[in-house]
């Protein structure tokens, strides 16, 4: 593998003390999510996938197992109160027309997916109903309203299984997202694959690589103490490696978005999970 001068020494430097992901078992409030389970077909090069808790500290990873402990549930509590918050021209909430958030259990796993022949994401479906049912401003991609309703929606599906279409009309966006996924870009010329298919396991810097799953997102990080949107983390990992990131929102991040949720089919859902 041709690989940049940088990543050769950050990854390779380290790599005679390269270790695995863990074998851990991540309970959730008693419950038994999945962190490990045969790759898809579609995946060549990987027999088993894992969810990127597998490869925390026990530290961080202990944050994700109860409730009150996991610092993405205080956004998840501001996310409830504007869930009844009238907003708009409309003079209304999100509560005024979906009777329960809890109806959207299995929505996550689903997303993204093709409606009227468009790609969609959790945060189009959230920003169609402010601007046209309720009048109200769009909110930002990777902004706090939008991290917290995400990662409240999300949270009806914890520990059911990633499930996405990747067939039909939604061939072409998958196909462009694999695409994508195995482009090199920027100045350190690397495509996501160099670090999450071929090199998990490895520490690079100070963090352990893991296979770049999306399963527990929003996540909260450490690092920044808020919730984190999946295009918001293909951003920075975009600029570490000197590349021009993709718009937030735009059709090369949601069809990366699609390939990515194909890549973990039948991971549990995490949201909100906890990361370094
Ligand atoms: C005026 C009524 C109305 C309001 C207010 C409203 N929605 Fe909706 N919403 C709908 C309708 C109608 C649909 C499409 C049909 C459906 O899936 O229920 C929908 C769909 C959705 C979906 C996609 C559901 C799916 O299974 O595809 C999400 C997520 C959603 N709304 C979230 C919200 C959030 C969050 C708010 C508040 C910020 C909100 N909605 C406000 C009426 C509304
Ligand atoms: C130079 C190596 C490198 C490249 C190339 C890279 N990443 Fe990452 N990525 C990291 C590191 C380091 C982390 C933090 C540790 C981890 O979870 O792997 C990370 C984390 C992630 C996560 C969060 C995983 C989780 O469990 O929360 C996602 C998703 C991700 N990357 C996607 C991508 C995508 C998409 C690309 C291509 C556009 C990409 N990465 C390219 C190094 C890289």
């Amino acid at each position: 593998m041709k690989i940049a001068p940088w990543i050769a020494i950050a990854a390779f430097g380290f790599a005679g003390a390269a270790v695995a992901q863990d074998d851990n078992t991540l309970n959730v409030e008693g419950e038994t999510l999945l962190t490990e389970t045969a790759a898809p077909a579609h995946m060549d090069s990987v027999d088993t996938i894992y969810s990127g808790w597998r490869f925390r500290s026990s530290e961080t990873q202990a944050l994700q197992t109860d409730d009150f402990d996991n610092p993405g549930m205080i956004f998840v509590d501001t996310a409830i109160e504007q869930w009844d918050k009238v907003d708009g021209s409309e003079g209304k909430a999100c509560s005024s027309c979906h009777e329960d958030v809890a109806d959207f259990a299995g929505l996550r796993t689903k997303l993204p997916r093709v409606d009227n022949g468009e790609l969609v994401t959790m945060e189009n479906l959230i920003n169609e109903c402010r601007t046209d049912r309720m009048g109200a401003e769009a909110w930002k991609w990777s902004k706090g309203k939008m991290t917290a309703m995400t990662a409240l929606i999300g949270l009806q599906s914890r520990g059911m299984a990633m499930d996405v279409a990747t067939e039909g009309e939604a061939a072409p966006f998958w196909e462009k997202g694999k695409e994508l996924y195995y482009t090199r870009v920027g100045q350190l010329d690397m495509a996501c694959s160099n670090c999450h298919e071929d090199n998990y396991g490895v520490m690079i810097r100070a963090d352990h690589l893991s296979q770049g799953q999306i399963n527990g997102f929003p996540t909260y990080r450490l690092k920044n103490a808020k919730l984190n949107s999946i295009h918001g983390r293909f951003k920075g990992c975009m600029k570490n490696i000197r590349a021009t990131p993709f718009a937030e929102g735009g059709d090369e991040f949601k069809a990366l978005e699609l390939y990515l949720a194909s890549r973990g089919q039948g991971l549990s859902v995490e949201t909100p999970s906890v990361r370094n």
